[in-house]
């Protein structure tokens, strides 16, 4: 069987940085280590007055055309994944596209062009979508170009303003892929719900706690699907687990939720038997409050324990280092995840080759998606390709009343005179609206 898989990455910061600790919790008059311990967050990444989801995505999807020496005519779809669209009709694949047609030489005209929305998962269902095409051979040896690209901010004053951040991450998914291949078994955990919703809007409406308990319950779902079809998970089997990180603090719950499901009637259960206990199991108590209380203390005992500690600094600490940088990307997020593992790995001299990744996506609305991935041979090669670094370090960093300024800037109902804080250069830059309210850009040099 071919493998497909992502193939290459490449991701675009916004170029501006809150610093949350800093410059962000005085002002709101509250304690920094709320941010760096409670939420596991430094800063966030925003856009700059010039940029937004087209530029943003389109700066990846250049980086990674050049870098792989690709033209047009390589690429047979390209599919956006967004929660921050600016138009209810024309996707923003083709304004992508039109961007990246005034610089390479032919076009896109041949491309199946598209946009997801299921909020922060559609990056991940993108994926799905050219996996699927590939699969089905239809892409006559082409590749399939996914962006995810979203400019994550909340009114101001919602508890969400905390967890804002910007960024595209742009991936080549392909036939016989250097990066990961996919696994073709999958979980789904997907629900009517109201945690988190745009209804034409541009700042969500977010129930921001019981988002929390969505995204657990859903996750919890997804996996006892994935396990239904691919067996029993345990967690020798993935060197990490990325996560959709809204903030480190929620990948925090669900990797204690994960662990205590992989290990329930292991080795590891029965080790750890004679420090914390077995697990309590719902049969052995009364009541449904008795053994939600139960198994409370138990969580509490065994994320103490040195076994799940070992774990969790192996196997999800490393998937949360960019995401602490830059904040939320929504559906760029666990893709940055992945990023961040592969990183830390290429950064250690990890062999990883053959290796495997179980990924859990999420978007609000509610969906879950898990999925298993193995690191291919080229992984190494690819993540240190990116530029990362040098973008997060080069982000001009905003003091308070110059980021009320820029969100201002932002935001669809207010006009705004405001200066841009940097300087473009060599990438896409928004230029202002044309005759038919449309978006305009341009490349600088
Ligand atoms: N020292 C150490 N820790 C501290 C602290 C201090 N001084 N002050 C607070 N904390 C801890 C709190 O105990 C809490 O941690 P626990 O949950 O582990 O107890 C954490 O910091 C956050 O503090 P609060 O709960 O008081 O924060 P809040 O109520 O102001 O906001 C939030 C939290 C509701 C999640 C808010 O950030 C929010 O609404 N975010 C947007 C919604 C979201 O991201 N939901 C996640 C799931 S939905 C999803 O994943 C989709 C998506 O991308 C949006």
């Amino acid at each position: 069987m071919t493998a497909v898989g992502i193939d290459a990455i490449e991701i675009w910061t916004g170029k501006l940085k809150l610093d949350l600790p800093e410059t962000f919790a005085p002002a709101k008059g509250e304690e920094p280590e709320k941010y760096t311990k409670g939420l596991g967050l430094e800063a966030s990444s925003f856009p700059d007055v010039y940029e937004d989801i087209v530029t943003m995505g389109a700066n990846a999807a250049k980086r990674l055309m050049d870098r792989r020496g690709l033209t047009p005519d390589d690429v047979g779809r390209i599919d956006v994944a967004t929660e921050s669209a600016f138009d209810n009709s024309k996707p923003v694949s083709t304004y992508i596209a039109g961007c990246l047609e005034k610089v390479f030489d032919g076009d896109f005209h041949h491309a199946n062009k598209g946009e997801r929305k299921f909020a922060c998962v559609a990056g991940t269902q993108s994926i799905d979508d050219a996996y699927n095409w590939i699969k089905a051979g239809r892409n006559r040896g082409r590749s399939a170009l996914v962006v995810a690209t979203d400019t994550a901010l909340y009114a101001r004053g919602d508890p969400g303003e905390a967890t804002q951040g910007a960024g595209a991450v742009a991936m080549l998914i392909s036939e016989d892929p250097d990066v990961v291949e996919l696994s073709t078994e999958q979980g789904y955990g997907s629900a009517d719900e109201t945690d988190f919703l745009k209804p034409n809007q541009q700042f969500p409406s977010v129930d921001g706690k019981r988002s929390v308990q969505v995204y657990l319950a859903r996750m919890r779902e997804a996996l006892e699907d994935y396990e239904s079809v691919a067996g029993d998970t345990h967690p020798d089997d993935f060197a990490y687990i990325p996560f959709h990180t809204p903030f480190p603090g929620m990948v925090r719950k669900a990797g204690l939720l994960g662990f205590r499901h992989m290990i329930r009637d292991t080795g590891i259960e029965d080790d750890l038997a004679a420090e914390i206990g077995r697990q309590p199991r719902e049969g052995e108590f009364d009541s449904r409050e008795a053994y939600e209380e139960a198994i409370r203390e138990y969580m509490d005992a065994l994320k103490r324990t040195e076994t799940y500690r070992d774990w969790y600094a192996s196997a999800i600490d490393p998937t949360l280092t960019i995401s602490r940088q830059v904040g939320n990307w929504y559906t760029g997020s666990v893709h940055l995840a992945r990023t961040s593992a592969l990183k830390n790995a290429a950064e250690t001299g990890q062999k990883l080759t053959g290796e495997r990744l179980l990924v859990g996506s999420y978007g609000s609305g509610a969906q879950a998606e898990i999925h298993a991935e193995t690191v291919r041979e080229g992984w190494r090669d690819e993540i240190g390709a990116l530029n990362l670094d040098e973008q997060l370090a080069r982000r001009y960093d905003l003091d308070f009343g110059e980021y009320e300024k820029i969100h201002d800037a932002h935001n669809h109902d207010k006009e705004t005179e405001v200066e841009e804080f940097t300087q473009p250069s060599g990438e896409f830059v928004f230029t202002g609206w044309g005759r038919m309210n449309e978006r305009k850009y341009e490349y600088v040099e």
